[in-house]
Parts: structure tokens; sequence; C-alpha cells
């Protein structure tokens, strides 16, 4: 998600956009924009690159002006009178821009929000507020919108849906943002508009209403926190804010995805058809870290929905051992930051094998992105933490999605199961939102095992790939040697370690396997291991052979790895805190692994 700034007042706002901006840029921009009124026209400046790349391009004629908005890329319509700044999706802009060009608009861009300019230039009747209004009506999505009128050069025009947005009253001027961060060195004093309300911001009035209209009076939300605090949205760690986030990040990894009737899977990326999928005898997954556990998920999806085999490696083992990949192969690299060398030298080198490559990254523009033949988005917004976490829970989703879309293709799903599958992702955010609902159980693990040395996660099935992804989270940020095993294969040997005292973490929701997994408990129980169990809602049994139990809301046991994974994320951060450690930037770690 990217920055927005706004400013109205007597000051120069190309000053408090580029400062603001500034303040936002450490999520990692391609590119920067500033639009600004200079009593006359609105003048947008825009460059490829970082903020310093606008800086530098504006530095001997910055634009001149009191009003103004920032963004990475500020979108106008064919007259310039419009300028609008944009978070978020916009579900609905390939109908509207076909409706827009056959009224004769030119468009710029590929993007949705180019589309909201020209709609408000079409709808615009002299009416500034009441215009916005009509666009609001005619968009569907999430977003966060300032938009200026060359013919209103006093006001600003915002409003938001599932993205934030923020007001910042000021001494006869006042700011917009779509974070904190952006405006605490201006002012502490706030409104934090919610779902559906919209502002108009002049330099001394703000004036709020609803979706209806009606006027909405405002409490002032004073911000206490420190700057560094305001970059964590009031989170000690970016960890933390960014597993809190994930009801978010999954939404919006869904949302332009699920056909209006809410039954089927739409990839308008992709557009494949029965003989491209039909050309392929081979699917590799190939990532890194988390990436490469969400791949062994997004394995077994594939498989189980879409009836295709799938082989899965680890990019820094599948580029070196000369691997099986020609035409007749698709390579699939899941990447959060787009840059992990190991993970773009296997997608180049099956590129060059001539391997179809499709890519599932985070970060727009970056190099894997550029690289493969095609790209799906997690639009799961920039990841600060080291240790990933809503990275993952969105690739989870995508490649659920995926197969799903694939099995759609290939006809192994009946249409009636497909829709079932879509109705119970919609229930995954809120489900999540419930899973993070009650941390106190989770804390209090922590602090009790969090001095252990050493930790076992186990499970069948899903549960096994879950179990590595949270063995992974507590190595990496609390130093606990953790191991994750397929509970079946405990007895081949790691149950020598299992002594008195030990935990293990057990996760027991695949009902297939779900007898298997009990008595591989009650193996580890007879060492006297201290199990925590992770269950299913509504399920009764395990509790009689653990110590203690974590319940996640009920949904097909496909799904269940995107809730399971989140009380481990709290476990791994809750123990590196009990053990006092560097949450965010653990030893040792750097965010994204550039080099070999
Ligand atoms: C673990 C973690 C790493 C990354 C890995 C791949 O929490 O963050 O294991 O998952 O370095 O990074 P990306 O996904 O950027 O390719």
């Amino acid at each position: 998600m990217c920055g927005i700034v706004g400013y109205v007042g007597d000051r120069q706002a190309a000053e408090f956009l580029l400062e603001g901006l500034s303040k936002l840029e450490y999520r990692g921009y391609d590119s920067a924009g500033i639009a600004v009124y200079n009593g006359e026209n609105i003048r947008v400046e825009k460059c490829v690159g970082r903020l310093a790349a606008l800086r530098e391009k504006i530095k001997d004629d910055v634009p001149q002006g009191t009003i103004g908005i920032g963004h990475t890329h500020p979108h106008t319509d064919c007259s310039g009178d419009f300028v609008v700044v944009h978070n978020g999706i916009i579900e609905n802009y390939l109908a509207l821009k076909e409706e827009l060009i056959e009224k004769g608009h030119a468009f710029k861009s590929e993007t949705d929000t180019e589309v909201v300019a020209h709609l408000l230039e079409e709808v615009y009747n002299g009416d500034f507020e009441e215009s916005v209004r009509e666009v609001l009506r005619r968009i569907e999505g999430s977003y966060s919108l300032v938009f200026m009128c060359r013919q209103h050069p006093d006001r600003l025009i915002c409003t938001k849906q599932d993205n934030p947005l923020v007001i910042g009253l000021g001494d006869g001027e006042n700011f917009i943002a779509s974070d904190i961060p952006a405006i605490i060195n201006r002012t502490r004093r706030t409104y934090i508009l919610n779902d559906g309300e919209m502002a108009v911001v002049k330099k001394d009035a703000i004036e709020i209403t609803n979706r209806k209209g009606e006027l909405v009076t405002k409490k002032v939300f004073e911000v206490n926190w420190n700057a560094e605090a305001a970059e964590k949205g009031g989170f000690e760690h970016f960890m933390l804010k960014e597993i809190h986030e994930q009801p978010k990040a999954v939404r919006d990894t869904m949302s332009q995805r699920i056909a209006k009737d809410g039954k089927r899977i739409v990839m308008n990326e992709l557009k494949w058809n029965a003989d491209f999928l039909n050309n392929f005898n081979k699917v590799y997954i190939v990532a890194c870290g988390t990436a490469y556990h969400a791949g062994l998920v997004g394995k077994f999806y594939i498989e189980k929905l879409a009836r295709i085999p799938v082989e899965v490696d680890v990019a820094s083992e599948f580029r070196y051992r000369d691997p099986i990949v020609d035409e007749n192969t698709l390579l699939i690299v899941v990447s959060q930051s787009g840059e992990t060398s190991d993970t773009l030298a296997a997608l180049k080198e099956s590129k060059r094998r001539g391997a179809q490559t499709l890519a599932l990254t985070n970060v727009v523009g970056s190099s894997i992105a550029r690289e493969a033949d095609q790209v799906l988005y997690t639009w799961a917004g920039p990841e600060i933490a080291v240790a990933s976490t809503k990275a993952y829970t969105t690739q989870l989703i995508l490649f659920f999605m995926l197969a799903l879309y694939m099995a759609e293709i290939k006809g192994t799903l009946p249409e009636e199961k497909v829709a079932e599958f879509v109705g119970l992702l919609q229930q995954v955010p809120a489900q999540i939102s419930e899973t993070l609902s009650d941390v106190e159980p989770i804390k209090t693990f922590a602090k009790q095992y969090g001095f252990n040395e050493d930790v076992f996660y186990i499970g069948r099935s899903l549960d096994y790939d879950v179990a590595l992804e949270g063995a992974l989270k507590l190595k990496e940020i609390s130093y606990i040697h953790a191991e994750a095993y397929a509970a079946g294969e405990l007895k081949h040997g790691t149950l020598a370690l299992i002594v008195e005292g030990v935990p293990v973490i057990a996760l027991a929701t695949q009902k297939s396997v779900y007898e298997k997994t009990l008595s591989n408990i009650k193996e580890v129980k007879a060492r006297d291991a201290v199990v925590i169990g992770i269950a299913a809602a509504g399920d009764e049994e395990l509790e009689k052979y653990v110590d203690h139990v974590i319940r996640v809301p009920e949904t097909d046991e496909l799904l269940i790895p995107i809730l399971t994974v989140v009380p481990l994320q709290l476990l791994a951060y809750y123990a590196a805190i009990t053990r006092g450690c560097d949450v965010d930037k653990p030893r040792n770690l750097a965010k994204s692994v550039t080099v070999e």
C-alpha cells in the first residue's frame, strides 16, 4: 500500500507533500508524484524511482501553491482539471473503463485509479461534493481516495473504504494522510475516518458526512505515539502490526479475484484455458524460507484440487541440480520481496530451459515480477519485519485461489464444490480476526515455555507444512532451537529427543489423519513432553490428550492452515519478547536475501 498525503493551508503545499511522502517511504516505493494547484492549473509532477528522484527533478522549479496531494501515482482526467490519489483496488474498473472509453475518454495508464479521475470528469456537474458522491456510488472495491478539482481550489475531498485515511488538524491548515507517521511532525490532533465517510477539507473547516450525506460529528483523536511508534501503527513491533494486518491483507488479496456471483474465481491477470494447462506435465514451485513453506501448501492445493503433479524445491537447491525443466513445465516462484537472488536465478534458469513462469510476489515492479512471464500479486502491503507473517497467509490464499482456478479450467471439481470453497474463502478474514482476538493464553504459554532451549512441532499432512513454518518463526526471532516433524516420522529417530518437560506443539486439524496424529501425541505424552495442541473449534477430543489447547475457527481442512499459523506466529513473537530479543531485526538475518 502506498502513501497518500494532502495539504490545504497558507504554506507551500509541496513542502509538506514531500515531507509526508518521505515519512512513508520506508514501505518502499517505485515512484513518487505530487499535484499542486498553482492559481490557474493543477500541476502534476511524477517520477519513477525513489522520492529523491522526484526532489531532484523539481529542485529548481518546485510546484508553487497552497493546496495539493501526493502519492506514488497521482492520476488526472483528460482535461487535467481533476486529480485523484488512491490506495486499494477498484474492482469494477474494467467495466467502467470500457464505458468511459466509449464516451471518448483517453487513458494514459492501465491503472484502476485513472478510471476514478475520468469517472469524476464524466459525472461532474459543477458541484464537486455531489459529483464525488456519484463516483462513490459507481465504484466498487476497497479504497482510500483524495480528490482535487481545479474549479474548487479551496478544498480537498477524501473518503475511505477498507483502507486507512486520517485527517490532521492544523491551525489555519489541514493535512490528509493514509498513515499517521506522515503528519506527526505537523500535528497530533486527528480525525480518523471510518468506512463510508467523506470529508471536505478546507484550510479552516472540515465537514464530514456519512454515506447518506448526513453530517457526522467526530471526536478528535490525539496521537501520543512517538514517530517510531506511529510507523508501527501503535504496535510495539512491525511484526505484531503485520500479524494483526492479516485479515485485511487476506481480504485485499482475494478482492477482484472472486466473481460477482461469489461462486467462482476470476484471475484477470492469467486468462488461462484448458489448452494452456494441458500443455504442462509438471508444475514446479520454487522459493526460499517462508515462501517455500507456502509452496508446500500450494503443492497440496494444486494436486488435490487441480490434479496436476507438483514438485516443490528450495531455490538454492533447485538451481544447482540440473532440474528436469522444459517447455512442458510450469514454474511457479514465490517471493514476498521479489528480490531473493536464488529464487530469481531459479526463475531465469527455468526460462532459459523453456518453462512457462509465474511469480507470486508482494512487491510490484520487483525483479522477480519483471522477469516472470506472468505475475499474481499478494496484496499484503509492505512487510517490514524480517520475520514473514502476512506474506505467508496471503501466499496461501493465492495458492488456494490459483488451485481452484486451475480446477475450474480442468473440470476437476464440480461447480458446486468450487462455489462452496469460494464461500469459505470469504469467511477467512473474519476467522483470522477471531483468532487474533484472544492472545492472552498464547502470551502465557510463551512466558511458561519461552526459556526452554528446544521445542518440537508435529503434525501430519497440511499440519506438518504449517509446523515447519511455526518452527521457523520461533527459531528466527527467539533463537530457540525448534524442529518440525511429520508426526509419523517421530519414531524413526526424533522420539529419542522427547524427554520430560520438552514442549511439543501438536497440530491436529486434518480429519483424514486425525486418529494417526492422536496416536503420535500419545507417544510424546508417554515420554512426559508438555503438549500444546492446535485444534479446530468443536474438537472436544484433543484436550483429553494434551496439556493445553489453542483453538481456531472451524473451516474446511484445506483452509485451516491459514488460521493455525496465526497462533504459531504469536507464540514465536511472545517467546521472543519473553527472551528480550530484537523481534523486528533478528540477529544475522536480512529481510531480503539478495546475495547467494
Ligand atoms: C522467514 C523469512 C524468510 C523469507 C525468505 C524468502 O520469516 O522471512 O525465510 O521467507 O528469505 O524471502 P522472499 O519471500 O522475499 O523471497
